[in-house]
């Protein structure tokens, strides 16, 4: 039986074609996983397959039913989450929940689930205090409620650390019922293997459909065989670190500095007791689950938080002394998207250059420059909102690079970001730091923690562990780095 059936459906957007004569199958009561790079076409799929798009040609199935004709009949049927989940942020997590249930016409029952997204003892924050991850494993739980037939996740998995990932599929296994159909959407090849049918898409076509052990028999074979099918990957000179100028004269032993840096809400500890020096031209990852208190340690290190106590360095520069030519020596991406989604990308980098201090008459010269390093040219009149997810990270990172700027703090550059794409990013990153820039960077991608000199593990706060990936891998005998994640943490949760 299958639960949804596609033959020969095309949808474009304008000259794009997002979706290109495809047909396909989903099977009842299966795990269906959506792979596919950015823009492959998975969220165009998605909005067909529950009628929030109409097909240019071909035919739609959904649990029988026609998802555009039959919208309302199918809404009640199936339980959706976006890749933008719309949780009430000026509503608590508990309020956020007992909403949905109203919603959905289901009791108040939600221990298991709040169990197993780590949340219950956070029932009474507001949601809009949660970290990233946390609300996103928030939404999940929302979507879960009431048990529909057909239930599609987009990305549900983006920006949630390793171990709550593996929790999530659990999570999903136990509290669905045996005949439920699930499509769950991802950019993460690692979680392919716990699903029962993977259909693999590139630009607008399915390029793989079948059991993931057919493709590959491990995960990291699965990754080079997907990468295959996409044509490859090819790394080239990194044009943006060949183009970067290390200006700062000054020399200086560290520079970045965190000096017992805390930050407190309440009586809630969200940072406590963060040191930590890095040295020109390395690269430092702030690892750790989510809520662990990372993109708290990086907006008091960019002084966009105060902290309750402690201080900041930047190029020997008290963040809280001189924030303004502090922040003038570095470039900040943030975790959530924060650039002008309404405005042209031309014009986010101008706003930028001239928020980075960048002399009024530099400002065009350098943005046609950047837009050029960045191959973004062909993009710059576009509203940055139209952008796919990768264009707009890199439009994230030419923001926060556009003044050259001796140090780089990046959260979560890549997360939601396809395999090939991340390996772009990778590649600039190291070749920047090659170049003598100095980075500050969070990943939940383990396979990426392996690109950083030294790591800070951090957990409920604090740093549990500082060193390179091999001294944290060989101090609890782990090969590889999740590993040692995993068993960092656990040790820390036992003492
Ligand atoms: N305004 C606030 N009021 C109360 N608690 C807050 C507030 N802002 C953040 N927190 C809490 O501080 C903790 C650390 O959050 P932070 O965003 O730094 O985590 P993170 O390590 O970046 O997590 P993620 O991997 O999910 O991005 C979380 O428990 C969060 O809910
Ligand atoms: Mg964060």
């Amino acid at each position: 039986m299958n639960t949804v059936e596609i033959s020969h459906v095309t949808k474009k957007f304008g000259h794009l074609t997002a979706v290109d004569d495809l047909s396909l199958n989903i099977e009842s009561g299966k795990i269906t996983g959506l792979i596919g790079a950015d823009a492959s076409g998975k969220t165009t799929l998605i909005r067909l397959i529950i009628g929030m798009l109409r097909a240019e040609c071909g035919e739609i199935s959904v649990l029988g039913l026609d998802p555009v004709e039959q919208k309302a009949e199918l809404n009640r049927k199936i339980g959706y989450m976006p890749q933008k989940f719309g949780l009430y942020e000026d509503l608590t997590v508990i309020e956020n929940l007992r909403l949905y249930a109203d919603l959905k016409n289901v009791p108040y029952e939600f221990d298991k689930l709040l169990e197993f997204t780590s949340l219950h003892k956070f029932q009474k924050r507001l949601a809009g205090a949660l970290s990233g991850g946390m609300k996103q494993k928030l939404g999940l739980a929302c979507v879960l409620l009431g048990t529909p037939e057909f239930l599609l996740l987009d990305e549900p998995s983006v920006g949630v650390d390793p171990i709550s990932r593996r929790d999530l599929m659990k999570m999903v296994r136990d509290l669905i019922s045996p005949t439920t159909t699930v499509l769950w959407s991802t950019a993460y090849l690692d979680e392919a293997h716990s699903f029962d049918t993977a259909i693999v898409m590139d630009k607008g076509k399915v390029i793989y459909d079948g059991k993931p052990t057919d493709l590959a028999k491990t995960t990291e074979e699965f990754e080079n065989k997907v990468i295959d099918l996409m044509g490859g990957y090819k790394k080239t000179k990194s044009r943006i670190a060949e183009n970067y100028v290390y200006k700062h004269l000054d020399d200086i032993d560290y520079t970045v500095v965190a000096d017992n840096l805390e930050k407190k809400y309440g009586n809630f500890y969200a940072v406590r007791n963060n040191s930590f020096n890095i040295k020109k031209g390395e690269i430092f990852g702030l690892l750790g689950p989510n809520g662990a208190g990372k993109s708290t340690s990086f907006k008091m290190m960019c002084g966009l938080l105060k902290p309750t106590s402690g201080t900041a360095r930047i190029m020997g520069i008290d963040i809280k002394q001189d924030a303004e030519k502090a922040r003038s020596n570095l470039g900040y991406m943030a975790q959530k998207f924060s650039l002008y989604e309404a405005i042209s990308v031309e014009q986010n980098l101008k706003f930028f250059a001239r928020i980075y201090g960048i002399p009024k008459s530099e400002v065009k010269k350098r943005v046609n420059e950047i837009l050029d390093i960045f191959d973004l040219s062909e993009q710059k009149k576009r509203k940055t909102k139209d952008l796919s997810l990768g264009f707009k990270q890199k439009l994230s990172m030419a923001c926060a690079l556009i003044h050259n700027p001796p140090i780089l703090f990046l959260d979560e550059p890549t997360s939601g970001v396809d395999v090939l794409t991340r390996r772009d990013f990778w590649n600039h990153i190291t070749s920047l730091a090659k170049k003598g820039i100095t980075i500050l960077v969070t990943t939940h991608f383990m396979d990426e923690a392996e690109y950083c000199d030294r790591i800070s593990l951090f957990y409920k706060g604090e740093a549990i562990a500082i060193g390179t990936p091999s001294e944290l891998k060989k101090r609890v005998s782990a090969k590889t780095m999740e590993d040692a994640f995993i068993k960092l943490i656990r040790e820390s949760d036992e003492k």
